[in-house]
């Protein structure tokens, strides 16, 4: 208010002379150009998708490989096959997996008691990284490396699951209490378990939705036309039921910690039919294989192997932790899951070897 007053006080001053009443108009001119500028841009950007106001588009790495967002994705798409698809999905997104939908409710994939407390702490505590619709691209996104997971391909990386599976809620229930050490994802231990549940709900919920939006974009791109919705979204829900779930669990209770145990794993850590960890991680686990440069993660962003004897470890350091890590993998990027192709006991081995990189205790 008072700015705007000064400035029409000024604007009055100005009306002195006919030559500076015109310089002054080309610089309300000016300031409304750059005032209204950056919104015509991200307008652009945004198409005709309503629920996508929260995401930056990502300049900084190449573009080519990185997601773009998904109202510019479905703009694109209307502008080569027609318009439509926006709606489509709005209305098919609302009736399958809304909040209102009978639909969903009666699937038994999510808890609904949990989701209104889950959106009004991820509102305070993640949207700054994970953005509002959970796509990853909150304002600080930009600036961090690992980027903030984007929720809306149902891929996470620290799961007990099998690869075709999505996250049980403990996963993510542990991620969100723990936080993943050495990246920019803190521990909310501090926030009580119950609302962290809550949040858990509340990420599954985002992150079925969002996913279900972009098969049915894949799809439409894939086909030429509008996709049929309720065989997508009764894949989607089939993904994410706990039912369909199946966990990676040790197949048998660990192994002494001992320096028989460490020297075995160090053989299989370079035993090109263990698993070949050696070739990304290093014979010492430094993180400096032979091929440690050369890998991206699905999400289009270049990733290396750990530096295993930093000690930090994501998903955990404990026994148990790394055994999940192992044998499920971290999906979405090129370190697999060892299930099946090494047995329980030599998992347990080449747990004892990554441990013993970093721990001080003697061994026995
Ligand atoms: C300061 C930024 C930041 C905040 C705030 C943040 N996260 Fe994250 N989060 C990250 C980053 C970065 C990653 C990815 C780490 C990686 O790729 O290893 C991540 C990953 C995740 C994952 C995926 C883990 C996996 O297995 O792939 C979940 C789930 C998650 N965050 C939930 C949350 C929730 C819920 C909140 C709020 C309670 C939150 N995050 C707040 C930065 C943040
Ligand atoms: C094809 C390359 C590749 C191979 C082979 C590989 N890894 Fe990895 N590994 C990675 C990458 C990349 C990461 C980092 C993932 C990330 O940053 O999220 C990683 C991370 C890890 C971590 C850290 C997990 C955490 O919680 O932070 C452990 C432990 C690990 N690998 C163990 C192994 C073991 C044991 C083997 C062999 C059985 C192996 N890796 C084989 C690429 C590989």
């Amino acid at each position: 208010m008072a700015t705007s007053l000064r400035s029409r006080a000024g604007l009055r001053a100005a009306r002195g002379s006919r030559g500076s009443a015109a310089f002054s108009g080309l610089l309300w001119l000016l300031a409304l150009a750059l005032f209204v500028a950056p919104f015509l841009r991200s307008a652009d950007n945004i198409g005709s998708y309503e629920g996508d106001f929260g995401r930056d588009v990502v300049k900084d790495n190449d573009e080519d490989k990185i997601d773009l967002p998904f109202g510019v994705d479905v703009a694109n798409y209307e502008k080569e096959f027609g318009a439509g698809l926006a709606k489509h999905i709005a209305d098919a997104s609302e009736q399958y997996f809304g909040l209102e939908s009978p639909w969903l409710r009666d699937s038994g994939a999510v808890e609904f008691l949990r989701i209104p407390s889950g959106q009004q702490n991820f509102q305070i505590h993640c949207i700054g990284c994970h953005g509002e619709i959970g796509d990853g691209g909150g304002p600080a996104a930009r600036y961090l490396n690992p980027r903030p997971r984007n929720f809306r391909k149902g891929l996470y990386k620290f799961t007990s699951t099998d690869a075709a599976s999505r996250p049980q809620r403990r996963d993510l229930f542990q991620t969100i209490t723990r936080g993943l050490a050495g990246s920019s994802m803190p521990e909310f231990r501090l926030v009580n378990e119950e609302k962290r549940w809550d949040l858990v709900e509340y990420v599954r919920w985002l992150s079925m939705k969002g996913e279900f939006e972009q098969v049915m974009l894949d799809d439409a791109y894939e086909n030429e036309e509008l996709p049929d919705a309720k065989e997508i979204a009764e894949i989607v829900i089939k993904r994410w039921h706990p039912a369909h779930l199946r966990s990676i669990f040790p197949g048998v209770n660990e192994t002494p910690y001992d320096a028989a145990s460490v020297e075995r794993g160090r053989a299989y850590f370079n035993d090109v039919a263990k698993g070949s960890c050696y070739s990304c991680h290093g014979a010492g686990g430094k993180g400096d294989g032979p091929t440690a440069g050369d890998y991206e993660d699905d999400w289009g962003y270049p990733i290396r192997p750990r530096d295993l004897t930093a000690g930090t470890f994501r998903a955990g350091s404990e026994g148990v932790d790394l055994y999940r890590t192992i044998a499920a993998g971290i999906k979405g990027t090129p370190m697999g899951s060892f299930e099946g192709a090494l047995k329980p006991e030599e998992i347990w081995d080449l747990v004892h070897f990554i441990q013993s990189l970093s721990r001080k205790e003697p061994l026995k």
